[in-house]
């Protein structure tokens, strides 16, 4: 017989806080989880704090933060197992014991092989008392991170800014800037909280660019640069190749492209990924990148690469600013293979099949965002 969880009221509260704090973090974290935290001292909420951003302070650390000494004593409800193992920030686990917490309501117990359970009984064994409540609610917030769980690939977020006519760039792929400052900013903190950022060969040929993070906030992570490039077109004197130094660029080829190409990049200090031929090329280039630690890839483009992503069912998360501009008949389409020129957000989000959609001002442009659904058959080898 399963003995029911014993949790008091304002802990059954707190808990449903935390889950709406933890849906803040949406569209941020993926494919980390959305957590949510909430610290109680004798009934009262104390602290407050969810996992904001990729690479980011985890909820309790977050809530523990804005506790301060009164989570000394403290009961702290979480919607998921805190975690025991060091991975972008120390575990949470620790922190909990450090601050002094002495009971901790967890909404359900954390998915991933090597966590679940574990960080449970490392506060149990510390002498925390410790009660599961097995929210269901806990684990619908939960849904994107689970299925992320199953495959090897990163989460793929691809955002690009868009003319009104529908097109991401001119004709003659002059270097147009589209969206304004404020997109921009938005961008480069983006940027500053994946593990990589990706580009079609097309781009670099096209653009030259550098593709780091310049924010205001520090980048969580040291960012590597990427691009698609089948055949090895990436010019050796390109931007991303000569400045391996400032961040690593890594430029994933099929197995059979030039070697001699391949030692001028790598001579540069670029590194060549080979990926071998084979109609699911797209799809095995981005599993080598997350074999390679990726789990969070940002793609900027261009209208090629977005296209193939969308039409292979890669993507999963969407942001796209829609500008004022107008670039013409002949300019290309954003996303190759898709008519998304002359349309509202709405029906931009539509036609991408997004769910979740925000769309919201931002500066002279609209973002509209969302997330693509799940595919069945996510875990390719089962
Ligand atoms: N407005 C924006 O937000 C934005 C953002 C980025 C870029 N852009 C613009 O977009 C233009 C470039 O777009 P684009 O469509 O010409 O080029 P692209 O998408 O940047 O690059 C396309 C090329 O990359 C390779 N490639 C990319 N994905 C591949 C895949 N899954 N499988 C095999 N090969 C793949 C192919 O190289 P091979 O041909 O060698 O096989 C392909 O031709 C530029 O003018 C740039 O300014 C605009």
């Amino acid at each position: 017989m399963t003995v029911p969880p014993r949790v008091t009221g304002a802990e059954r509260e707190a808990l449903r806080r935390a889950q709406e704090l933890a849906l803040r973090g949406t569209g941020e974290v993926e494919p980390n989880p959305t957590v949510g935290a909430v610290v109680l001292r004798g009934g009262e909420v104390v602290g407050e704090g969810w996992h904001a951003r990729y690479g980011g302070p985890h909820a309790e650390v977050a809530a523990l933060a804005d506790a301060g000494d009164r989570a000394r004593g403290a009961t702290v409800c979480v919607t998921l197992e805190p975690c025991c193992t060091t991975g972008k920030t120390g575990p949470c686990t620790e922190a909990l014991l450090a601050a002094g917490v002495t009971r901790v309501v967890v909404g359900c117990v954390d998915p991933a092989p090597g966590h679940a359970g574990r960080g449970l009984a490392d506060l149990r064994a510390a002498g925390v008392d410790v009660e599961v409540v097995g929210s269901p609610t806990c684990e619908a917030v939960l849904r994107r991170f689970t299925d992320a769980l199953a495959r090897r690939r990163p989460h793929v977020f691809a955002k690009w800014a868009m003319s009104a006519d529908g097109a991401i760039a001119p004709a003659d792929r002059t270097r147009t800037v589209l969206s304004g400052p404020e997109a921009h900013a938005l961008v480069h903190r983006w940027r500053g909280a994946v593990d990589a950022v990706l580009v079609g060969v097309g781009t670099v040929v096209a653009d030259d660019p550098r593709l780091t993070a310049r924010g205001d906030e520090a980048p969580t992570r040291p960012l590597r640069r990427v691009v698609l490039d089948p055949r090895l077109r990436t010019p050796p004197g390109s931007v991303l190749a000569t400045t391996t130094d400032k961040a690593p660029t890594w430029i994933v080829a099929d197995e059979e492209a030039d070697p001699r190409a391949a030692d001028a990049l790598e001579e540069h200090g670029a590194r060549v990924l080979r990926v071998p031929e084979g109609p699911e090329w797209t799809a095995d280039a981005l599993e080598v990148l997350g074999l390679e630690g990726v789990r969070r890839l940002l793609v900027e483009g261009g209208s090629d690469t977005l296209g193939r992503l969308v039409a292979a069912d890669l993507v999963d998360q969407v942001a796209c600013f829609l500008t004022p501009a107008r670039l013409g008949d002949d300019a290309l389409p954003a996303v190759a293979g898709l008519e998304l020129g002359g349309l509202d957000a709405q029906a931009i989000a539509q036609i991408l099949r997004l769910q979740g959609v925000r769309v919201e001002p931002v500066g002279p442009d609209v973002l509209v965002r969302g997330f693509r659904p799940v595919r069945e058959d996510v875990a390719r080898d089962g």
